[in-house]
């Protein structure tokens, strides 16, 4: 298994490249098989989980095709079947927005039951809320969702909580029904908006992404169109964590600065400077930070998926810091590897209690998931000595390149597999 070897203490200095959102991406490519017609996707993201998503689609018919690394070019028109049998899809969280999709064209869908980070109990119950809302028969069978109806109609969805997959799947399923839907209390990420601008660059009716309540006209069909992906708010927001960390000096580019607005004030307010362009952001970390408290929120608020790379930051901030997540019950596992590293961080339920230290010191770390993986590297790179990151396949989930971006801002970081591999990294690094 590759893990990641990394020789820390150097600020982190340069320009990093953003790619198109992992998030956004996996609803897109979902909703793009609601056209017989062809589409063309640019700005996708090369990592695990939009690969594995777009081979399950392949397997129930979808053709694809990637002209470029970055574009996908997909024809539905000859799918066969709404049953995804693919077990693989059970790691990816976004596998349950093939329901909306496929039961939003063709009134059916089997797929098997979500997997993807572990970080807390991921119930579907809105999602299931707003399908049989619809007019569908839901059911959970053998680890799969089936869901069909004779006819969607349209209606009126007041949601219990704010969920981004539940908004997805549901605006999905309403875009083809017939009449109105109206979903309210719905999330306002930056991907439900670019799924929703896509949907209606194929004909949709949709009305107020981004705004607490959607209103969806349902249309008969839906056609070809060329739509290019927003940036990845939180690999933006992880590479500005990063010149925190490391008190280094990092521009994002290729972002959209107003969805980072969540990110750079908790960043200016412990001590960072940062500087807005027009698409890009660029942070300064020289100063000592301070201490903050955070709590994690539904967007505008500060990112869930931010939560472990802040935590890092915080460990090396002067006093004592509070981070409260309050969208996942299961999201501090991490901070037991960042103590072993020599952070000090209390974890009290949903609560994070962070006394900054001076450094943190290398050693052999797992990644738990996602996020949590790529704040501990983040770590690692401003630890004192070397770090090991096992299970970086979770990284890989959702971060494309992230070891090359890195190196591009100084970094001494390498994927090794051998001791032969770790020896020649260590050799280069004294070299
Ligand atoms: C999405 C993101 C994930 C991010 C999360 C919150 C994707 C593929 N994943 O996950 O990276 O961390 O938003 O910003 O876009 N809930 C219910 N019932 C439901 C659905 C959700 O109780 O039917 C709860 C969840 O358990 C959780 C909270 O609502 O506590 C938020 O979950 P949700 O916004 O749905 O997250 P995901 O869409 O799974």
């Amino acid at each position: 298994m590759e893990k990641y070897a990394i020789i820390g203490g150097h600020p982190l200095h340069g320009e990093v490249e953003i790619g198109g959102a992992k998030n956004a991406a996996l609803a897109i490519l979902a909703a793009a098989v609601m056209t017989d017609d062809p589409v063309t996707i640019e700005n996708v993201p090369d990592v695990m989980d939009t690969n594995v998503l777009l081979q399950a689609m392949e397997r129930i018919g979808v053709k694809i095709e990637r002209p470029e690394r970055h574009t996908v070019k997909m024809d539905s028109s000859d799918i066969y079947d709404c049953i995804i049998k693919d077990e693989y899809m059970k790691k990816i969280r976004a596998s349950y927005y093939m329901v909306g999709a496929l039961l939003g064209k063709y009134k059916r869908a089997e797929v098997p039951l979500p997997g993807g980070c572990n970080i807390g109990i991921r119930a579907i119950d809105q999602h299931i809320k707003g399908f049989k809302a619809l007019g569908a028969k839901v059911s959970v069978s053998h680890g799969s969702i089936v869901a069909e109806a004779k006819e969607l109609r349209g209606t009126h969805i007041f949601m219990d909580k704010v969920s981004v997959g539940a908004t997805i799947n549901i605006m999905m399923a309403a875009t083809m029904a017939t009449g109105k839907t109206i979903i309210e209390n719905v999330a306002k990420e930056p991907h439900v908006v670019d799924l929703a601008n896509f949907l209606n660059s194929m004909g949709a009716n949709i009305k107020g992404a981004g705004t607490d309540v959607i209103r969806i006209k349902g249309v008969e069909r839906l056609h070809s169109t060329v739509y290019t992906i927003i940036p990845d708010q939180i690999e933006a927001g992880t590479f500005m964590m990063a010149a925190a960390a490391t008190r280094g000096d990092i521009t994002v580019r290729n972002v959209i600065p107003k969805h980072l607005e969540c990110i750079t004030a908790k960043l200016q307010e412990i001590g960072c400077r940062i500087y807005e362009y027009d698409d890009a952001v660029r942070i300064v970390a020289k100063d000592p930070l301070s201490s903050t408290q955070v709590k994690t929120l539904p967007y505008p608020g500060f990112p869930t998926d931010m939560q472990p790379q802040m935590t890092v930051v915080l460990g090396l901030a002067q006093g004592t810091s509070i981070v409260t997540e309050s969208i996942f019950d299961n999201r501090f596992k991490y901070a037991d590897e960042l103590v072993r590293m020599g952070a000090q961080v209390k974890v009290e339920s949903n609560t994070a209690i962070i006394t900054g230290v001076e450094r943190y010191s290398g050693a052999t770390i797992s990644a738990p998931d996602l996020r949590a993986g790529a704040a501990l590297a983040l770590a690692a790179m401003a630890a004192e000595g070397e770090t090991l990151i096992e299970d970086i396949h979770y990284i890989e989930r959702g971060y494309e390149d992230f070891d090359t971006k890195l190196r591009g801002l100084g970094a001494k970081i390498s994927k090794v597999k051998t001791e032969r591999d770790l020896t020649k990294f260590r050799f280069q690094i004294a070299n």
